[in-house]
């Protein structure tokens, strides 16, 4: 089990941080039956079980709110968890494009969209993510407001690199799995994860086209964290 040895010691352990995000789903998180559901069916379909919190779910439904998001980029599906958190926060005529490698994780997310009555406004593309983001380039459409980098960790430099390309001043990137248990600082890790994201912090750090932050979180999914970007 992974525990922190930190000041307080005794009780800082994963399963505190999953018990107190249980608590503040239960005081902060409207139970949508629907987003449980789609937890539920992609389980029982045997998707890994790595789709944001609840917790982090509401968060980005927040952003897309704050934003006023008509134009939401996903890429990295899954069961569609994070999708229908945002897609319950676009404003009206919004849309969501959400990029998805696995056909059958598409599949389930499809159904999940359906009974969450959210088809209509979200375009699940299945392929390479590096194959599909030239095609969203070529549709010549507006910037997408917010853009949400959640698929494999290794390939975040050229996801980040597409970002930008599909965003526009006052757009926001945010980045997840940034952190994975302190590993980014681990100058030594030959995982192609950590160097897809430590290449990512370089290309950020010399970037003046966008602003910058990272927060490291702990929670129901351990102690991972967010990178946040807004261009311009
Ligand atoms: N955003 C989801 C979790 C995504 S998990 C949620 O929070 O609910 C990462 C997903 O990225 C997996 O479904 C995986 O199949 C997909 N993926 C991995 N490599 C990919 C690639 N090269 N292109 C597109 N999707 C990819
Ligand atoms: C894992 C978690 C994620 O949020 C993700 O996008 C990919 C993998 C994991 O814990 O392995
Ligand atoms: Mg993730």
């Amino acid at each position: 089990m992974f525990t922190v040895q930190a000041a307080g010691g005794a009780g800082m352990s994963r399963e505190q941080w999953a018990a107190v995000d249980a608590y503040l789903v239960e005081k902060l998180v409207a139970h949508d039956p629907a987003l449980l559901a789609a937890l539920e069916e992609s389980a029982l379909a045997g998707l890994p079980p790595i789709a944001v919190s609840p917790m982090q779910g509401k968060l980005l439904h927040l952003y897309v709110r704050l934003l006023r998001a008509t134009r939401v980029l996903e890429i990295g599906t899954l069961g569609g968890y994070s999708t229908i958190w945002m897609a319950r926060g676009l404003a009206p005529g919004g849309r969501i494009i959400t990029l998805e490698y696995e056909p059958t994780h598409a599949e389930v997310a499809r159904r999940n969209f359906q009974r969450a009555g959210v088809s209509d406004i979200i375009d699940v593309r299945v392929g390479r993510a590096i194959d599909s983001l030239p095609k969203l380039q070529q549709e010549a459409d507006d910037p997408f407001d917010l853009v949400f980098v959640d698929a494999d960790k290794a390939s975040i430099p050229e996801y980040f690199e597409w970002s930008l390309k599909l965003t526009a001043p006052g757009s926001v990137i945010i980045v997840d799995n940034v952190i994975r248990d302190g590993a980014i600082i681990d100058l030594e890790s030959t995982d192609p994860n950590i160097i897809g994201i430590r290449r990512f912090n370089e290309m950020v750090a010399a970037e003046s086209r966008v602003s910058a932050t990272a927060i490291q979180t702990v929670g129901l999914k351990g102690y991972d964290g967010f990178a946040f970007l807004l261009v311009g």
